[in-house]
């Protein structure tokens, strides 16, 4: 089954330090580093590196880092026809990582945002030949809903990861099938908190009662916690030791469309995609740190089972 995935592509600079700045303080830093980004690329790499049949939507720019990214698409077996190239440069991200592996990022979206109504249509064909749609935040709001809508308009299984959140229209919600905020994200949408177990389970079932299929939160180390079709709970995560947690999220969204493509009972995928953000917070980078499917394999194989939905 075809995953189509529409959203960003960016080129990431990345700065390391031991501490975050705060407000009008310099810290010196450790390194810097460029590599692809993009929550819709790394989505996208993702699904393609644990499963193959994968294709991108989206705009870059006719500039350098527009034409490394469409020739990491290419390298990865992903589908390019529908990622479109305008006059803007190309988006950009600029990440801090400190010494505890923690991040915080800005997305400034130039080609990203230029992605619109019009260039929806000509990928038209790119949503009707696919089973599942992946998108997250980083296009244009208005241009992501009508995606959704067109989305289910055509029968697919759409997987919405909503980063970085912003508020969402309550007709949209009956159309996903499942959404997958961390509880940052989850409280964003819901204006309640998310820390406790508790918590996040009261938040994502106000989810679901808008009319969500699946709840879906990432909760980092603490692994994942659903309100699905058929069962509510916590799935454990792995215990490793992170280095770099950028695109642990979008790792565990790749994987997740890349489990639920092959007919994995969601259990079963949400394990897979734990296993997998597993692997990619041990290594630094967003596209860098992607597992293949035999990592994935070989990591599960090593680790018993820690806890059954
Ligand atoms: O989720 C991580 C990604 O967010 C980075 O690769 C950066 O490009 C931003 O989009």
């Amino acid at each position: 089954m075809r995953i189509t995935v529409i959203g960003s592509l960016a080129m990431d600079q990345t700065a390391e330090m031991d501490v975050f700045p705060s407000d009008g303080q310099t810290v010196m830093g450790n390194a810097v580093r460029y590599s692809p980004g993009g929550k819709g690329n790394n989505q996208c790499v993702a699904a393609a590196r644990l499963s193959g049949n994968v294709e991108m939507v989206g705009m870059i720019g006719s500039d350098a880092n527009g034409r490394e990214l469409r020739s990491l698409l290419r390298a990865e077996g992903i589908a390019d026809r529908f990622v479109f190239s305008c006059d803007l440069p190309t988006g950009m991200a600029q990440i801090q990582v400190n010494g505890s592996g923690q991040n915080r990022i800005c997305v400034v979206p130039s080609a990203n945002h230029a992605f619109g109504f019009g260039d929806l249509d000509r990928a038209d064909e790119a949503i009707r030949e696919s089973g599942i749609v992946l998108l997250q935040m980083e296009l244009r709001n208005d241009v992501t809903f009508e995606a959704v809508r067109r989305a289910k308009k055509y029968g697919k299984t759409v997987i919405f990861n909503p980063a970085p959140a912003s508020g969402l229209p309550d007709e949209l919600y009956p159309m996903i099938d499942y959404l997958t905020p961390n509880e940052t994200e989850l409280s964003v949408l819901t204006g309640l908190p998310a820390e406790t177990p508790e918590q996040i389970a009261a938040a994502a079932a106000v989810l679901r009662k808008r009319g969500t299929g699946n709840v879906i939160v990432t909760c980092g180390a603490r692994g994942v916690y659903a309100d699905a079709e058929n069962f509510c709970g916590f799935s454990e995560g792995f215990r490793v030791h992170a280095v770099d947690t950028v695109a642990a999220g979008d790792c565990f969204n790749g994987a997740l469309a890349a489990g639920l493509s092959e007919g994995m009972s969601l259990a079963d995928a949400l394990r897979f995609a734990n296993a997998a953000g597993a692997l990619s917070v041990q290594r630094k980078g967003a596209v860098p740190s992607l597992p293949n499917r035999a990592d994935v394999d070989s990591f599960l194989r090593a680790h018993a089972r820690v806890e059954h939905i």
